[in-house]
């Protein structure tokens, strides 16, 4: 680092920790905004995902995160706008292939990069929560075996550690991983994300070794938290789980009904709680049951004593509920349907955040650390979020201890395999220009929000 970014950052250091050191009692709710690097930042072409966005067929019309919303460069833009709607966090994450182009080889200039991204939050106000890992990795990862080496997770920890040493002291609240399960299922069960496998063998190996990964960084992370974590509604390490509520097709008083329920259950036990009871015991444990894929069933049960204790708070990612019914021509024996009220159903995220309270063994806090909705008119967006700020606020009246609510997104960005035509975006980009624009259900969550600062009651 020369000599005048030096300078710049010690200046921005004694700024940014004066302010802690004048720091009045801190929010008692994180009222914030998330999106993650890859979705947004444009030219991360060092990666996986950018592979896979380059082979035909993958991303819909063919489009590439080559500009996305150049958030890379547009970074006080975006945040200036996170301010002026009032915002006391962000959600986001490093890019980890920017910071290890090669195996081991750190890149200064990208570390400084994203000490900059922290430093400019906090200079407005805004506390960070920084993801490690949201989906990509870099292009030598999968390589080398990816989540199928068995080095994965000391490799992981040893870039945990780059990214804790170089943004300490400004970041208090980190994330390992951003929805593992969908990385787990999706990218070696289903196969239709990178590494693009489809074996169950590779899934329970990648499984355990996600799972190591994130016990080893977050053992490395809690050792660079700064002292005013005792200042913030959460701090430490935590996990945006994804999670849908799933209800039966069938009437749950027929035969046809009760075993929707039963799928239901070894669902949801696979996809949210197999992963959030392994990080508070250390126990991995799953059931698969012999489905049309996979004749004689799973059984997994193991233990990962670096998961042990690993987590001090949760995070539910929740946006939809589904209908489950039983299909025994389907691969996977389930068929997820469409409700007929349509995927929206905001009571779903009170049902999940009491459900996961019932599952925590450690006395830890809940965030909502994603709900949102694609919606370019803006049509739905305000009620869609009054809608599911009451169910936070049915959950919190109803004793669960949750103490934020990150909205997906702050700016509209890409989203994955179906590009960048759905807008989920507080703020409208107009990708030929790069134009933001705040929508105006914005403007009511900035409402709601400061009128509501120890959150949804
Ligand atoms: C996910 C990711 C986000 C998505 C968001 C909207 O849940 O897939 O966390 O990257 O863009 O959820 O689908």
């Amino acid at each position: 680092m020369g000599m005048r970014s030096a300078l710049i950052s010690a200046t921005a250091l004694l700024l940014v920790t004066r302010s802690d050191a004048s720091l009045s009692p801190g929010p008692t709710f994180f009222w914030g905004a998330a999106f993650s690097a890859h979705q947004v930042e444009g030219g991360n072409d060092r990666s996986d995902w950018w592979d896979w966005e380059h082979t035909p067929g993958k991303i819909a019309r063919g489009e590439t995160t080559q500009t996305a919303t150049d958030h890379y460069h547009r970074y006080p833009e975006d945040f200036d706008l996170a301010q002026s709607l009032g915002l006391n966090s962000v959600r986001l994450s490093v890019s980890w292939s920017r910071i290890e182009p090669t195996p081991g080889k750190f890149d200064e200039a990208e570390l400084a990069h994203y000490r900059d991204v922290v430093v400019a939050l906090r200079q407005r106000g805004i506390e960070p929560v920084i993801a490690l890992q949201h989906f990509v990795h870099p292009r030598w990862f999968p390589k080398m075996g990816g989540w199928l080496s068995p080095e994965s997770p000391a490799i992981f920890e040893r870039f945990a550690t780059q990214v804790a040493q170089a943004l300490s002291p400004h970041v208090a609240i980190w994330i390992t991983f951003n929805e593992p399960m969908i990385q787990i299922v999706d990218g070696f069960l289903k196969g239709d994300y990178p590494p693009a496998i489809s074996d169950l063998n590779s899934t329970t190996i990648a499984f355990r070794h996600i799972l190591a990964a994130h016990g080893l960084a977050s053992r490395v992370l809690r050792r660079f938290l700064p002292p005013r974590t005792k200042q913030l509604p959460i701090s430490g390490v935590g996990l945006a789980l994804n999670m849908n509520e799933f209800t039966p097709a069938h009437d749950p008083g027929t035969r046809d009904g009760q075993e929707d329920l039963r799928a239901i259950a070894v669902l949801k036990h696979l996809s949210q709680w197999a992963f959030l009871t392994a990080v508070q015991n250390g126990k991995l444990e799953y059931e698969i049951p012999s489905i049309p894929a996979l004749k004689k069933g799973f059984h997994e049960s193991i233990s990962i004593p670096e998961a042990a204790h690993s987590v001090d708070w949760i995070g539910v990612n929740y946006y939809s509920r589904y209908q489950i019914a039983r299909d025994a021509r389907n691969s996977l024996g389930i068929r997820w349907i469409i409700p007929p009220g349509g995927l929206i159903y905001a009571s779903g995220l009170r049902d999940l955040l009491k459900q996961t309270r019932d599952r925590l063994s450690d006395p830890i806090p809940l965030v909502v650390s994603e709900n949102g909705l694609n919606d370019a008119k803006d049509q739905l967006r305000a009620p869609f979020i009054q809608d599911h700020l009451e169910a936070v606020a049915q959950a919190r009246r109803a004793g669960v201890d949750v103490r934020g609510y990150w909205h997906w997104s702050l700016t509209d960005n890409f989203e994955w395999d179906s590009g960048f035509a759905p807008r989920f975006g507080l703020v409208e980009v107009d990708y030929a220009t790069q134009r933001r624009t705040v929508r105006a259900s914005a403007w009511n969550y900035r409402e709601y929000l400061l009128a509501h600062p120890e959150g949804p009651q």
